[in-house]
């Protein structure tokens, strides 16, 4: 693959800033959104709960002044995983709040506990009542939490519940993703005051009425990252641009070990591979160590480096089930416990695979854009969740995608 392709907005800051909107006195205008299908799903949800809202061309304006609903609908929030970041925002608008479990990606054990712990700490009385978070308060304080280990969605719910308690709320063990500075950046410019987002202590003064504001979201850290794989994949020269070199970093320097030429300037990132690959080891890692949302991509991308390479996953348990499918090209793995053992093989052969989550689905896509012949990928509805135009970015780079039918894309 050859030339130039930019990276869209970050699905998991979108999907953390979309609903914080609510939050707002007065309507919100969102810039840089990805066109993706858990952005969809917010909206119907927000449009449910009374919210207007327009989008066109990545800038949503939605309008809160109007929600009048407590209760997120089953359906909908079955679809996703963020579904649950209503339940603060909720919570912090009528002191009550009903949502569903959050769906999104079956990747293993996905537990709410210390999103319980951080909104209890803040006062607020959760309980799990037909396979729905029902909470409610009678007056949220600011107080110390201290999270048992640093969760995204734990650390989202926390900084989202303290913003409308009163007082002072300190956040100890926070998540530090990008996402996580990305949410509390917007927040602030809604005139809340949030200090320490990127650390492992946040520090929240709460109580503080916020007005509607105009934010642009940060890029796709996991795009930004399919993206230069694929272009390693593919023995590719491309520009990657619209990005954010600091976030790639454990990626980068992987990549670098790898044999590839990674260079940044500025929001680019030039990737150029003569396909000539070097095994190395990963491990996943919260921010900022490696991805565990890239760790299924890489996999497909040592399967044709040369020699043994290790890739341990120390964030989900069960995040290992595409590699049937990468057996299915002729990929040679192993999976020990947490671990999978990859031997390089010479090259993939084409064969109809399924994506079994999203990121399974970007590790199938590069998997494809590697092997000889046709692969038939099915599992697009994963893809879409979190990937804008996809196919249509790749196409652009000189790669052979096509979507066949609603859910399959054909690679050859
Ligand atoms: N965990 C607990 N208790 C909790 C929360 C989490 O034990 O209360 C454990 C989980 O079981 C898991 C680990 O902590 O082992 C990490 O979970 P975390 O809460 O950090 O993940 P999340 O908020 O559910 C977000 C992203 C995921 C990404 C993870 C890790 C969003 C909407 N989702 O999930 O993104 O993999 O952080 O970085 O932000 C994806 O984009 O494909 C995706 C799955």
């Amino acid at each position: 693959m050859c030339g130039e392709v930019s990276v869209s907005g970050g699905k998991n800051a979108a999907v953390a800033i979309i609903p914080a909107a609510l939050l707002a006195n007065s309507p919100c205008t969102i810039e840089n959104l990805p066109d993706i299908e858990d952005v969809r799903v917010l909206i119907e949800m927000l449009e449910y709960l009374g919210a207007e809202i327009t989008f066109t061309d990545g800038t949503m304006c939605v309008d809160p002044t109007k929600v009048d609903k407590y209760k997120a609908p089953y359906e909908l929030s079955r679809r996703m995983r963020a579904s649950y970041y209503l339940a603060p925002v909720l919570l912090g608008l009528f002191s009550r709040a009903e949502v569903p479990l959050p769906g999104g990606c079956d990747i293993g054990a996905r537990p709410i506990d210390q999103t319980i712990k951080g909104m209890t700490t803040l006062g607020a009385d959760v309980r799990i009542e037909r396979g729905s978070m029902v909470v409610s308060t009678d007056g949220m304080y600011g107080a110390e939490v201290y999270l048992d280990l640093p969760s995204v969605g734990a650390t989202v719910n926390t900084v989202l519940t303290a913003v409308t308690a009163r007082g002072n709320t300190t956040i100890n063990n926070a998540a530090k993703e990008p996402h996580i500075v990305d949410l509390a950046n917007f927040l602030n410019s809604m005139g809340a005051r949030i200090k320490g987002a990127g650390t492992d202590v946040i520090r929240v003064a709460g109580g503080r009425e916020l007005h509607g504001s105009t934010y642009a979201v940060i890029p796709d850290q996991i795009e930004t990252g399919t993206l230069m794989i694929a272009a390693a994949a593919t023995g590719g020269d491309v520009l990657i641009t619209g990005a954010i070199p600091t976030h790639m970093e454990a990626l980068s320097a992987k990549l670098l070990e790898m044999g590839v030429y990674v260079s940044d300037d500025d929001d680019r990132i030039h990737i150029r591979s003569d396909g000539n690959l070097r095994a190395v080891n990963v491990k996943t890692q919260v921010y900022p160590g490696f991805p565990t949302d890239l760790q299924q991509p890489i996999t497909s991308l040592l399967t044709i480096a040369n020699g043994s390479s290790m890739v341990t996953e120390t964030i989900y348990e069960a995040r290992f089930k595409y590699v049937e499918e990468l057996r299915r090209l002729g990929a040679s793995i192993r999976v020990i416990d947490h671990t999978a053992i990859v031997e390089g093989v010479d090259r993939l052969i084409g064969a109809p695979v399924t994506a079994t989550d999203l990121r399974a689905g970007a590790s199938m896509i590069i998997a494809g854009l590697i092997a000889d012949g046709v692969t038939e990928v099915s599992g697009l509805n994963y893809i879409l969740r979190g990937y804008e135009d996809i196919d249509r970015k790749l196409r652009s780079l000189g790669a052979k995608v096509e979507r066949v039918v609603s859910d399959r894309v054909l690679m050859y």
